[in-house]
């Protein structure tokens, strides 16, 4: 069986490569040639965690190729994955533009051929309810006919940035959309070398399948919302919220995880589905408060650590230097879609801070955004030389542990304002630190007093 990805981005790249480490003849397919260009001297173009040596090694054994050519991977392969940008229209609905026009070329390539063979197209990319059933009628409209020689199959990618190519190795469950027992068994059969340990794959019908990645993102970034939410009263009231935290992650109904409080969520996923989902529940009449309120806390969230900021020193921030740490939208990403930290930074340059920023792999994208409008450094401390605080914004694993003694002697003032809560507020106190962190109380100049 040969397979395809089209689209090769975080998910077709991940699942390309995955996919060609089982075995399987994977042809990966992308408009933009310099990207396939790179990939083809078997360099990753995205920051992933065990990735580049996968790809070398697929690449090396020809099991994974790379092509700009849409025809080369029709012509061939008998299983396509999809895993095109779905980005937010002007109305907050999922974009299918891309999903939709590769549909009509694989259609017309397919509709041209004298002998047909039966083929599965596979939505990889978070989609609304009902695409497949858009894509299907795309194919007919070519004269194809579904269940022969094609159907359409939704498979929706849950795949963490970061984590991707253990996330892909060992999902906690492959959900896959379609009422075809044909396409059914084929998908079976390619996600079975991933479920060795006994993990489900659950095939449902398609909308249900569309419907449940929606469903799971929104969940999680409710999940955020509500902690950010009990982390601002926490501050009000004089609780701790890590305290909160524990004491409710512990109930097994609600689970540790994903109850961080801190900037709000970002990356390139959760801030469309969840608008997505409210866009869908429009169209359907559907008034689904819930996605709303977890939307607008994400928002003000974003703006708690410019306000602290602003309100430390007098109102403005003009003419004060600030050390930004962190700019991806989480650790171990390079990726800064819809990222807090720049919600953040955009805020502070508002203010009028002059801004020195530092991220162990976002700087290249970071400066694709603001070019000279900030200083980059090399180092975390090379942003802190006179300046006036520092902003913590994402939570990279080399923030946590940092050399105090460095920090003091750059450094201009002992304030810090942190974003992810890096760090115990009373041992802040003891260093003689101003100390802003989420829903936790603040060292501030009058407690150091
Ligand atoms: N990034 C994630 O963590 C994640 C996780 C789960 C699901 N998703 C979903 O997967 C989809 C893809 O997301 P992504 O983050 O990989 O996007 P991406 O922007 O990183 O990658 C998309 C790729 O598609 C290419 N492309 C665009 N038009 C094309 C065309 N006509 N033919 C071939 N290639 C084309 C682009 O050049 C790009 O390389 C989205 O729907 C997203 O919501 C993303």
């Amino acid at each position: 069986m040969h397979l395809a990805v089209i689209g090769t981005g975080y998910v077709g790249l991940v699942t390309g490569t995955c996919f060609a480490d089982t075995g399987f003849r994977v042809t990966c397919v992308d408009i933009d040639e310099n990207k396939v260009r790179i990939l083809r001297s078997g360099k990753a173009t995205i920051f992933e965690a065990g990735l580049e040596d996968l790809l070398q090694r697929s690449v090396r054994e020809h099991r994974l190729s790379f092509t700009t050519s849409l025809p080369d991977a029709a012509e061939i392969a008998d299983v396509l994955f999809l895993a095109l940008p779905t980005p937010p229209g002007a109305d907050g609905a999922a974009d299918l533009s891309f999903v939709l026009q590769v549909a009509d070329d694989l259609g017309a390539y397919w509709s041209a051929q004298k002998s047909r063979r039966y083929r599965v197209v596979v939505n990889k990319s978070t989609v609304p309810v009902g695409t497949a059933d858009k894509v299907r009628a795309r194919l007919e409209a070519q004269g194809l006919v579904a269940g022969e020689d094609f159907d359409v199959v939704s498979n929706p990618e849950f795949l963490r940035e970061g984590v991707a190519v253990a996330d892909f190795m060992k999902p906690e469950r492959v959900v896959v959309g379609t009422s075809s027992e044909r396409a059914a068994a084929i998908m079976r059969s390619i996600y079975e070398p991933f479920v060795r340990q006994g993990n489900p794959i659950l095939v449902m019908d398609e909308r249900s399948s569309e419907m449940t990645k929606y469903a799971a993102n929104s969940f999680l970034a409710m999940k955020v919302s509500f902690i950010n939410e009990v982390a601002n009263l926490c501050e009000k009231v004089g609780a701790n919220v890590d305290e909160v935290r524990v004491g409710i992650g512990l109930d097994s109904r609600i689970g540790n995880k994903f109850l961080y409080p801190g900037l709000g969520f970002g990356g390139s996923c959760f801030p469309k589905d969840v608008q997505a989902l409210r866009r869908t529940a429009e169209e359907y009449d559907y008034d689904f408060q819930l996605v709303d309120a977890v939307l607008s806390v994400n928002d003000r969230q974003q703006q708690k650590l410019p306000r602290w900021a602003a309100e430390r020193f007098g109102g403005s921030l003009e003419g004060r230097k600030l050390a930004v740490w962190g700019l991806a939208f989480k650790a171990k990403t390079d990726d800064i879609r819809e990222s807090p930290a720049l919600s953040v930074v955009r805020s502070l340059l508002d203010l009028g801070a002059e801004l020195t920023v530092f991220d162990p792999e976002a700087i290249d994208n970071t400066r694709r955004v603001f070019g000279d409008s900030l200083r980059y450094a090399g180092s975390m401390y090379e942003t802190l030389d006179g300046a006036d605080a520092i902003v913590i914004c994402t939570e990279w694993h080399e923030f946590r542990r940092p050399d105090w003694d460095e920090i003091d002697r750059r450094l201009a003032h002992r304030i810090i304002f942190d974003g992810r809560n890096l760090y115990k507020p009373s041992r802040m106190a003891e260093m003689g630190y101003e100390y802003y962190s989420v829903g936790r109380p603040h060292v501030t100049e009058d407690v150091l007093a």
